[in-house]
């Protein structure tokens, strides 16, 4: 077994990159030698892992085989240059991006439900992390598919602005001043996108032939892929909404045999990743900002039989989407690595 791992992370300057060297110091993660990689723009910056500060190196010029573990999160299109580069010089890739996760010979991984998948890895060397929508609606439903079987699911996702990288996150809170200034009229958003302060929009990547976004069609594509179940029915709509941190899901699904909303929360319980605060008092249940925001749970409320279909429940799912939905999710896949493969 490797003791200490050399380690790249691809994208440090993004808002999942420097969750990622944040989770690694909190984790403490086996890390020797760790190169904190972006854009050639960013080289001069640095980047904090713990109490060190890294200098940022420009990806185009690194050593890949230096290092024995690659985090992306720079985009698909810097994956599609560099993750093969990387696993050519034998570097392992944990992909945080859409560039490989439909490719049948990539592992699609989510720890607590299909991490048995990880030893896939060694027939092209890459592990994808799912979208951080799909990741936290599998962790709450595999246990319930496991016990009953999902025929159907129907989801809305409400889905903050961190999603779709720092530039977001500053259009939300320009936006959210100038119209608190009272300058509410001209505010357009970045690149075609409506207004997202103080607003909802469903719209998130782009309209595929169907009609659906392609956010909408990952949540299609890599549930039956994580759930290892080609039969799930998945009908999803994406939401941004102006929150940073944080991604919500109101999910209704449909079993094969019937089970109760208590039998529901029972397996919540006892599901791994999996936090339950499910009351009918004021309060009793999660939400993005005062519960999932900086912590690693899915958390689950809400749980109730559908008044409206026999074999019904519909469910409140919150994870923090940058940790769950991303980082953590790979760290966590790289803990497995490295305790089982490596
Ligand atoms: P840079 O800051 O140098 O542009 P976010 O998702 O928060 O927008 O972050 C995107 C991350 O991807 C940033 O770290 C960004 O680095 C990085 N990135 C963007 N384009 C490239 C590129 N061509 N090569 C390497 N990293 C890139």
């Amino acid at each position: 077994m490797t003791e200490i791992l050399n380690v790249a992370v691809v994208g440090a300057t993004g808002v999942v990159g420097e969750a990622v060297f944040e989770i690694l110091a909190e984790r403490k993660f086996p890390v020797g030698e760790i190169h904190a990689l972006a854009s050639e723009r960013s080289v001069g910056k640095t980047v904090a892992f713990g109490n060190r500060q890294l200098c940022v190196q420009d990806t185009s010029s690194f050593d890949f085989s230096t290092v024995q573990i690659g985090f992306f999160s720079a985009g698909a299109d810097v994956s599609a240059e560099y993750a093969p580069k990387a696993t050519a010089a034998g570097c392992i890739v944990i992909d945080n991006t859409s560039r490989f996760r439909f490719e049948d010979e990539v592992p699609l991984i989510v720890p607590e439900v299909n991490g048995n998948k990880i030893s896939d890895y060694r027939a092209k060397g890459i592990i994808a992390n799912p979208n951080c929508s799909t990741i936290q609606m599998v962790v709450a439903l595999k246990p319930i598919h496991d016990a009953v079987g999902i025929t159907r699911i129907n989801v809305a996702t409400y889905q903050a602005v961190s999603g779709a990288g720092k530039n977001a996150m500053q259009e939300l809170a320009r936006h959210s001043a100038a119209m608190l200034s009272g300058k509410s009229t001209g505010i357009r958003g970045d690149e075609g996108y409506k207004q997202i302060a103080f607003n909802a929009v469903p719209h998130i990547d782009e309209f595929q032939d169907n009609r659906y976004t392609k956010e909408e069609m990952k949540m299609v594509w890599e549930t039956k892929k994580i759930m290892d179940d080609e039969s799930i029915n998945v009908n999803p709509t994406a939401v941004r909404i102006p929150a940073f941190f944080g991604h919500s899901e109101a999910i209704h699904i449909e079993t094969r045999d019937k089970i109760s909303a208590a039998q529901v929360c029972k397996l919540m319980r006892e599901a791994p990743g999996v936090e339950l605060i499910d009351g009918t008092e004021a309060g009793q249940y999660p939400t993005a900002r005062t519960d999932a925001s900086g912590t690693n749970p899915v958390y689950v409320g809400r749980v109730r039989e559908d008044i409206s279909h026999p074999k019904g429940i519909n469910l409140w799912v919150v994870s923090d989407n940058i940790r769950k939905g991303a980082a953590l999710n790979s760290i966590q896949i790289a803990e497995i690595l490295v305790k089982n493969y490596l």
